[in-house]
């Protein structure tokens, strides 16, 4: 667009460049020598004073206009202006097409690690790995349990020659032998003793009386008698070569033990029965003696304990049976060896154990006239608690 009669002259106004590099002044000059370069350029118009007809701020632009300064003649058509200003944005276009695809992107960064899957399933198992090299030789293991019992085995061989045996048992007598045959004579014996007596003769006819003689010879010694019993066994041999083994000999010795226990046995039998005759019983182990005393309890007890044994403390019924026995066929009850003394009502035998038999009679015990303490027995075998003062009948048991 062109302005006739004025010329516009401008500093640069893009904020960039002039300002900087001059001073006002310097950009005021500039326009001036700018706008009477133009006007020369003009043939046809008259020489126009250069008039500055409006200023901006001085540090972002300055305009000038370079106009006359009076009325002239009609100048030229002046060159065509700038460009106008940029007009008014337009409304908005249409959508366009759609464009291509464009190239994809760049590779994303890498993503968080993910969490942690759940545990698959079992493999399959292996194949068996080759065989490893052989291993040390291990500790040597605890002893096996005892095998079962091997077969008898063969006879062994003679076994060595054994030590002298003890000397054996004296062997019983032996069956008479039979007579010997008739030895050759003996030597001539020494005078043999003055024989029996013969017999009286007939009365001979009487002779005269001659002299007296003198002794005759010692006459022949008679043939040898029939030839004696068996003498006893002698001592026991060395051992023989045939070996019996020491098994074999103890059993030998044990029948021969169990024949001197069985002979023991009958004789002490024999002789419990002497000690039981005439006041006495056995029963088991146990011996029942009375000497037909009498006395009162500590009376008793003591000689039974003098004895060696104490007073009858029947065990059982077939003790007290014996205990009865003795009190009917002496017709005396007995004390025994069971009292009260030290607890009233609690009876104990004579070393403190309580009884583990009784055979109250009916009623008893009693205490009568609280001095009972003692325990006598009747003849149907009855106990009956007893004052201890009271003699009765000694039965000792051993
Ligand atoms: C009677 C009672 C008896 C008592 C005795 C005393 O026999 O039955 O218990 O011991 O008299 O003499
Ligand atoms: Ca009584």
């Amino acid at each position: 667009m062109q302005k006739k009669g004025k010329f516009l002259a401008s500093r640069d106004c893009d904020g960039s460049g002039g300002k900087e590099e001059l001073s006002n002044y310097q950009t005021m000059l500039v326009l001036v020598i700018f706008c009477v370069l133009i006007w020369q350029a003009s043939p046809a118009t008259a020489p126009v004073p250069v008039q500055v007809v409006q200023s901006w701020d001085q540090n972002a632009c300055s305009l000038v206009v370079c106009g006359p300064s009076e009325k002239g003649l009609p100048g030229r058509d002046g060159r065509d202006g700038f460009q106008g200003p940029k007009g008014e944005k337009g409304e908005q276009g249409l959508q366009g097409p759609r464009g291509i695809p464009g190239p994809p992107g760049k590779l994303g960064p890498a993503g968080p690690v993910g969490q942690e899957g759940i545990q698959g399933e079992k493999g399959p198992k292996g194949d068996a790995g080759e065989m490893g090299p052989q291993g040390i030789q291990g500790l040597k293991g605890p002893p096996g349990s005892l095998g079962p019992t091997g077969s008898k085995g063969d006879t062994g061989p003679q076994g060595e020659r054994g030590t002298k045996g003890e000397i054996g048992l004296k062997g019983a007598t032996g069956a008479q032998g039979p007579q010997g045959q008739t030895g050759a004579p003996g030597p001539k014996g020494n005078q043999g003793p003055v024989g029996e007596k013969g017999a009286k003769g007939d009365i001979g006819a009487r002779g005269l009386q001659g002299a007296t003689g003198p002794q005759g010879p010692v006459g022949k010694t008679g043939p040898p008698g029939s030839k004696g019993e068996k003498g006893s066994l002698g001592e026991k041999g060395t051992k023989g070569d045939s070996g019996l083994s020491e098994v074999n000999l103890m059993k030998r010795q044990v029948t021969a033990l169990e024949g001197q226990l069985k002979a023991l046995q009958a004789s002490f039998s024999k002789y419990q029965k002497v000690a039981a005759f005439p006041g006495g019983r056995i029963v088991g182990n146990k011996v029942f003696v009375t000497s037909g005393y009498e006395g009162n309890f500590d009376d008793l007890k003591q000689r039974c304990q003098q004895a060696g044994g104490q007073l009858a403390s029947p065990r059982n019924a077939a003790e007290n049976t014996a205990v009865q026995e003795i009190v009917v066929q002496y017709k005396k009850s007995v004390f025994l060896g069971v009292t009260d003394i030290q607890t009233e009502g609690r009876f104990k035998y004579l070393n403190g154990e309580a009884i583990v038999y009784s055979n109250w009679n009916t009623g008893e015990p009693n205490n009568d006239k609280r001095q009972e303490n003692c325990v006598e027995v009747y003849s149907n075998g009855k106990w009956n608690d007893k004052s201890c003062g009271e003699r009765r009948l000694m039965l000792c048991e051993f």
